[in-house]
């Protein structure tokens, strides 16, 4: 498949809010944008199952879960790392903006399902995703951003510039 431009798609949130120094510094085979409509079929849930199960229902279902995000307004940023020469994609990776009582009204940047195909990982593009985020956070005006990750990952998060605070705790249904 021939690679599309951000200009001919139909995208989850404003290209212009994707940092032109991270596109600068992104590996030169590959480009970053927002989700778009039509990214099922590029192999979005393939790239997404390295990180854990993501069950394909299918694409009017995946279509109608982007429209769902879309409809709330500046609130997820979901983007993704396309390979330009297949137009497949090879990188993921979302922003989740939290609004706040606390902290004068404020929000806060939930980074999320961060996951590079396995034949690209070590490529830098795992950095570039999470800069990538982590501008959307700040631009939005985010006090912080923050994430969870295992043990094993947190090498990875310190080389983004993150650091270990608190703890996580859950409870699955
Ligand atoms: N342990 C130690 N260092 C690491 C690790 C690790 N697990 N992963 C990456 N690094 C280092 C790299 O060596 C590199 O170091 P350098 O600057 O000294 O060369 C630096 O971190 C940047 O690495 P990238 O090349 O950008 O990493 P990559 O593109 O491979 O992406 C990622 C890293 C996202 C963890 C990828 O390996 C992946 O998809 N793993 C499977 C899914 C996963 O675990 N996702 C994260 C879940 S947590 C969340 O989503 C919030």
């Amino acid at each position: 498949m021939p690679f599309t431009p951000d200009s001919e798609l139909d995208l989850l949130f404003p290209a212009d809010l994707i940092s032109s120094e991270v596109k600068s510094q992104l590996h030169p085979d590959v480009h970053i944008r927002p989700l778009a409509s039509t990214d099922h079929a590029r192999g979005h849930l393939g790239v997404l199952s390295v990180l854990t199960v993501a069950t394909d229902l299918g694409e009017a279902a995946w279509a109608a879960q982007f429209r769902a995000m879309r409809a709330a307004p500046s609130t997820y940023y979901s983007l993704v790392v396309v390979e330009k020469a297949s137009d497949r994609i090879v990188g993921a990776g979302a922003l989740f903006v939290e609004r706040k009582f606390l902290r004068g009204l404020g929000s806060v940047g939930h980074i999320e399902d961060i996951a590079v195909d396995k034949a690209q990982q070590g490529k830098k593009l795992g950095l570039r995703i999470i800069q990538a985020l982590t501008h959307v956070s700040e631009a939005r005006g985010c006090y912080k951003t923050i994430l969870n990750c295992s043990d094993d990952n947190i090498p990875f998060y310190v080389k983004c510039g993150f650091e270990r605070k608190e703890n996580e705790m859950a409870k699955y249904a």
